[in-house]
């Protein structure tokens, strides 16, 4: 019949837009991206708020399961929620392109998302490089620092998002992140800008060498700049 896939923002369950939680509250399932990303408030709430059971999609639902969303989506109205913003992981495009093959109806709703959120630290977001994600086992992965080189090569600033798995609740954290670049021959004492929990009223945003940086709360992010404009420059020195 319909996939909805609605973008439900950063923080809590009123991020999510009027005409987000419209289509939510005609849906007969509505299934939540527990994989890509994390608010920070739990499920109940949102359940609250929306008046939906909502059936929590982990990786192996989002990754190998799409079939059967698909399947459903032919025959009821199914709501797909991703926090943040619907295509800003990579994943979703594939449930998008999927039903459009099926031929099932596709609605999609957009929400902010960390790739603009970051733009708080004062970083000009046509400034930035490649996005880059530094996974947990990294001791054999290469992208995110030669995706660093290319764009510190270039002037631009790099965005590393930091791997998650929502469903233990672990996090990678800016100084696990940090000791990756190092070792793989990032200089400790470049400056760098710090991200936590953007979109709610804890976030953090500070500004340090890579050697100095820590953040308490999460999820996290780490921007290192690169050819700063003098604004972009007075902007993150507020964050020491
Ligand atoms: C795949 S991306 C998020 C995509 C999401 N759909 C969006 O639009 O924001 C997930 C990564 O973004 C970063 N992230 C997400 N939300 C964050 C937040 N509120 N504050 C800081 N970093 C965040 C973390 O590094 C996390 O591992």
């Amino acid at each position: 019949m319909v996939l909805y896939m609605i973008g439900i923002g950063l923080n809590d369950e009123k991020d999510i837009s009027v005409k987000g939680l419209e289509l939510v509250k005609k849906a007969d399932v509505v299934y939540l991206d527990n994989y890509t990303s994390i608010l920070n408030v739990g499920v109940s709430k949102l359940e609250d708020f929306y008046g939906k059971k909502i059936i929590l999609a982990d990786r192996d639902i989002v990754e190998n399961q799409v079939d059967k969303i698909l399947k459903e989506a032919s025959s009821k109205s199914v709501a797909f929620l991703v926090v943040g913003d619907v295509f800003s992981a990579t994943t979703h495009f594939g449930m998008f392109m999927g039903a459009k093959e099926k031929g099932i109806d596709v609605e999609v709703v957009h929400n902010a998302s960390i790739l603009n959120a970051v733009s708080e630290t004062g970083l000009f977001l046509y400034q930035f490089g490649k996005i880059t994600s530094i996974p947990f086992d990294n001791s054999d992965v290469k992208t995110p620092v030669n995706v660093f080189n290319d764009n510190y090569e270039k002037g631009y600033h790099t965005l590393f998002l930091l791997d998650l798995s929502p469903k233990v609740g672990k996090f990678l954290d800016v100084s696990e992140a940090v000791k990756y670049l190092v070792s793989n021959g990032v200089s400790e004492d470049l400056i760098c800008v710090g991200c936590s929990r953007m979109g709610s009223n804890e976030q953090e945003i500070k500004t340090a060498k890579l050697k100095d940086i820590e953040l308490s709360k999460f999820p996290q992010c780490l921007i290192i700049p690169g050819k700063m404009h003098f604004l972009e420059e007075e902007a993150i020195e507020k964050f020491k």
